[in-house]
Parts: C-alpha cells; structure tokens; sequence
C-alpha cells in the first residue's frame, strides 16, 4: 500500500467541527491551522474523505512558509513555488489558483501570486491552461479569522501553504435541497448537517449500521445511505414512517434500509443487540427547547435504549441549546434541553454514554445547537 501525505482544507462554515470530522474519518491529523490539516496516510486516504461534509479540498506534495509577522512578497512567495514545481509539478499543462483563508496573509494579493508564479513556471514542457490544466496548483494564503461565526478555542497564525490539488477532491458537501424529496417537512435537517453527522459516528471505525430513532422525513437516513451504510430508522408517528419510505426509495441509495414505527426509547426491543451501530438522529424540539425539560426523559431513555441494542456503539446526536454556547467555551453551567451542561453529562453518563466531543452550531438568534459525539461510558 502507498504511503502519501496530504493537507486537506476545511469549509469555514465550521472549523472546529471541521477538524472533528476529519479526525473522526482519518484518525490522528496535525492541525497546521483551523481549517488545514496535515496527515500521512495509506492509499484509501481519498476514499475515507470522499463522503465528508466539511473537507473543501485536499492538496498533495505541499510545501509551506510560515510567516512570523516579517513582510513576504508576491515575488518571494512565487519564488518559493516555482522552486518547488521543479520537482513535484510533472510535465502537462498547469494552472495556480491562489485562494485566502480568514484573512489572508498580510496585503499578499491572490492574484498578483497567480500571475507571477505562472510567470515564473512556465516553460515549453509545463505550459499553462487556465480553462482544463492536466494539474493545478493551489497557493494557500492563511490567516487569522476575520470574522468567525462560532467560537473556536484553535488561535491560528499566517501561513502560505501549496501543492497540487488531488482530482478526487469534491468540495464541500452541500446536497440537493430536501425540499425536491418527495416528503418534505421544515423538521428535516440540513443535508450537510445530516452528513456531518453521520461522518462524526466514524470515529471509532466504520460503523456496522446507522440507526436513527428520530427518523422525521429521513434526513439522517438518505444521507448514511448514499454513503453506502446500512440503515434502521424509526418514528413515532407513522405518516413520518411512511415519508421516511417513500424518500428512501427515491433517493434509490447504495445500501440496504429498514423503517418502522416504534418509540424511541424502545429501540433494543425493535432492533435486538447489533453490535458496532452509530446512533445518529436529532431528537424532537420545540420552539423553546432548549430551556425546557420536555425531552430530556425522552433523549435519556433513548440513550439508554441504544446502549442495551449497541453495547459498543456510538452516539451522535444535536441537542438543543442556549445560543450563548456560540460565544465562548462550553461551560458546566450552559443551558442544554433545560438543565445544566456539567449535570446533563453526568445524567447521560449514567445511560452508559459519556461526550467525548461537544460543539456548537447557530441555528437561529435565539437558538443554537450542540453537537454531541458520545462513545461507551466503560
Ligand atoms: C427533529 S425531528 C427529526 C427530523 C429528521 N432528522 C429529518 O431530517 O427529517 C424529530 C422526530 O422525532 C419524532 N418523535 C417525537 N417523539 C418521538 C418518540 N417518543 N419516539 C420516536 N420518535 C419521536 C417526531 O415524529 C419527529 O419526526
């Protein structure tokens, strides 16, 4: 099996859940900024990141500059490349495509690095194609945040990092609008959310089937499908049973699935034991859930439920919380479906589950939502 070293750059929606997913899928990865990570891994590499949701892009053969505040120019940093082309850019048309991240790199211009780094590439062997390149070089210009979106605890520094985008690179997931399913509800969740979800429940390896307790319109359940995962949903209301169904065979996805009716928190008794399942579902929410108690019994039973049906399972799941988790770290004392974080935990504890990773994401001005990764307590 080859062994190669990628970078791979993460969407900004998200940094930290960015890196989360990343290492969820490809195991330990060394964080080079926010959204960039480095990692040496074996040939499925691209394979395991193909499905992701917040992988933008991956690049291979990188080299970089980190910049201490001193000034670096556009001359410089095409110098710096041009040197590296020499061994790691193969004969074949090119293209450079400088790109920011944050803000950048001090006043270094994207398009001045373009210009004069092809100008100083180019030769009879390696001309350029801006239109179909058979490579294509990224120049990446990173910076601190300008403005961040959520709360982040990574500082991150200026580097220009660059390589050659691998082909297999699909961007950040977006997919179709649900509201094209044939079952649509304002309940459904974001296909991107759903995916970065199911990518989540990797972290402890690939799981053997993706339940959803919650199934709703089958969000969660299309997207572990078209990713090529078995698939056991349920709801409690049966006209979402049906909707569930009737999507499923639309989507036509790549596994094998199963939807029935049931409650949550019976689960085990549906299923039976199956080891190695990732529960991944978003649990019903009112408009202000987040400080009230009303499915807190209900996530708890649930919890406890795929814990008697998956043993060693993992959990993955987005709770309703107060929208201050956006500003700052997550504290014992923020409000998560009526009760306190620090009192939450040790109450999810006792179903057999414990957080190993929790991160907020804005839903709207007076809600936001935490993503919880939960693996077995013992
Ligand atoms: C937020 S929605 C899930 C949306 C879903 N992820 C989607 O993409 O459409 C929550 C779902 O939980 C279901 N539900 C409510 N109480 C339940 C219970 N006790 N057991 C099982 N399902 C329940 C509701 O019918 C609803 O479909």
């Amino acid at each position: 099996m080859q062994v190669r070293s990628l970078v791979i750059l993460g969407s900004g929606w998200h940094p930290h859940l960015f890196r989360e997913e990343a290492r969820a899928l490809l195991g330990p990865i060394e964080v080079l900024h926010k959204r960039m990570a480095f990692l040496t891994q074996s040939d499925d590499v691209i394979d395991r990141i193909s499905g992701a949701s917040l992988i933008d892009e991956a690049l291979n053969s990188t080299s970089r500059l980190w910049v201490y505040n001193q000034e670096i120019t556009p001359d410089e940093v095409a110098s710096h490349v041009a040197e590296w082309s020499k061994s790691f850019l193969p004969e074949g048309t090119f293209s450079i495509r400088a790109r920011k991240l944050g803000s950048g790199v001090g006043s270094l211009s994207r398009r001045e690095i373009e210009v004069m780094t092809g100008a100083k590439i180019f030769s009879e062997k390696k001309p350029v194609n801006l239109e179909n390149p058979d490579h294509e070089v990224v120049v990446v210009l990173a910076g601190p945040d300008d403005s961040p979106s959520q709360w982040d605890e990574r500082e991150s520094g200026e580097l220009v990092l660059w390589g050659l985008r691998d082909p297999a690179s699909i961007g950040t997931y977006s997919g179709p609008s649900p509201t094209e399913r044939p079952f649509f509800k304002p309940v459904t969740l974001d296909p991107r959310l759903a995916r970065l979800l199911v990518c989540l429940s990797f972290s402890r390896g690939k799981p053997s089937v993706i339940v959803d307790p919650f199934c709703g319109t089958g969000g969660i359940a299309i997207e572990a499908s078209n990713l090529g995962l078995q698939v056991l949903a349920s709801d409690l209301d049966s006209r979402m049973v049906e909707g569930t169904r009737t999507n499923m065979e639309w989507v036509s996805g790549k596994s094998e699935y199963t939807v029935k009716r049931c409650p949550a928190n019976k689960i085990h008794e549906l299923w039976g034991n199956i080891p190695g399942c990732s529960f991944v579902f978003d649990p019903p929410y009112g408009r202000n859930a987040w400080a009230s108690e009303d499915g807190l019994d209900l996530l708890l039973g649930t919890l406890a439920s795929a814990r008697a049906m998956s043993p060693n399972g993992t959990v993955c799941t987005m709770l309703p919380s107060s929208p201050k988790a956006l500003h700052g770290p997550i504290s014992d004392s923020l409000q998560v479906m009526g009760m306190d974080w620090g009192p939450l935990k040790e109450r999810i504890i006792e179903t057999g589950w414990e957080v190993s990773v929790c991160s907020p994401v804005r839903v709207h001005k007076s809600l936001s939502r935490l993503v919880v990764l939960c693996h077995p307590a013992d």
